[in-house]
């Protein structure tokens, strides 16, 4: 046996690894422990320093429950989440639209709603009207797809912060001429939970936790790969600097105050047409950066 050194140790290490026989698994953590020492090396990682990141991941994992993933807003705010979308939209067969989080407040358990219908029940405030087409790649328009909303209502908070039952979130079909149309209100920009780890490890870096106003979007239709992405609010105070790093240009919209174009006068608007790509052999695993943390608690424990 050869003796260890910082120079020999990542070597014997991945030597040690190669037996994995689930090639992906055997080259994602390869780099990851290339990547890992290299990173330790570089900073001359001290064991108290080891120990507080040891620390700081336990509390992470504690604070994970059915409706919290304290690992998701991690990743989110280190920017990890936003670089896997970018990633993942280079994938895509055809162009469409850009993608962006989805967060940790989608909701498996989300009410359907007809063309035209007010999502907001609980908390009132100013009503705005979604309304635009979902089109294939090359301007077809979808029937029949799927399209799933949920933002904050007038509060800055979503539903399951405030009461058990869904609320401002909805599933919706486009018509035949593949239109969407929603009756919600206008999102307000809000902070991420900060009560936690996460929180405090943004704070000790001198930042913000705030995101823009936005409204979340799912989109589905059978062939196509899903589309999840979020529509955000221009002229918000956080458009240029997201906490979690989702805002894309493509993606700001104005709210419109009288638009002679929305099926639905006497509100503000906002028009956006969706593309999905086509789905290729590998969008049968799911495209989503992110999940209804119950399903991530649930799939944990079922798995022990
Ligand atoms: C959200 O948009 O719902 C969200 C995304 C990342 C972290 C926290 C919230
Ligand atoms: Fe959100």
């Amino acid at each position: 046996m050869s003796e260890l050194t910082v120079e020999n140790i990542t070597d014997v290490v991945l030597q040690q690894m190669s037996t994995t026989p689930n090639a992906r698994q055997k080259e994602v953590l390869g780099v990851f422990v290339k990547h890992l020492h290299a990173a330790a090396k570089e900073v001359r990682l001290t064991p108290s320093e080891w120990l507080m990141g040891i620390d700081f991941l336990t509390k992470v994992g504690q604070k994970c429950t059915d409706t919290r993933q304290e690992f998701i807003l991690l990743s989110d705010t280190m920017g990890l989440s936003a670089l896997v979308h970018l990633m993942h939209d280079k994938t895509a067969v055809e162009h469409a639209t850009t993608t962006s989080l989805l967060g940790p407040f989608f909701r498996e358990n989300t009410p359907r709603y007809k063309a035209g219908e007010q999502i907001a029940k609980s908390v009132k405030g100013k009503e705005v009207v979604l309304y635009g087409r979902v089109s294939d790649a090359h301007g077809k328009p979808l029937a029949n797809a799927e399209v799933t909303v949920w933002q904050t209502a007038e509060n800055g908070l979503y539903d399951i912060q405030y009461q058990d039952d869904p609320d401002v979130r909805g599933i919706f079909t486009t018509d035949a001429n593949g239109d969407y149309l929603i009756r919600t209100t206008a999102p307000v920009g809000y902070s991420i939970p900060m009560d936690g780890p996460v929180g405090d490890l943004v704070t000790s870096q001198g930042r913000h936790g705030m995101r823009p106003a936005h409204i979340h979007f799912l989109i589905s239709s059978p062939d196509y790969r899903e589309l999840v992405t979020a529509l955000y609010i221009d002229g918000d105070a956080h458009i240029a600097d997201d906490v979690v790093f989702g805002v894309a240009g493509e993606l700001v919209v104005k709210i419109v105050d009288h638009d002679p174009a929305c099926p639905i006068q006497g509100a503000s608007s906002v028009r956006y047409d969706f593309s999905l790509s086509k789905a290729s052999e590998a969008d049968k695993m799911s495209g989503r950066v992110g999940a209804d943390p119950a399903a991530i608690t649930k799939a944990a424990a079922a798995a022990e």
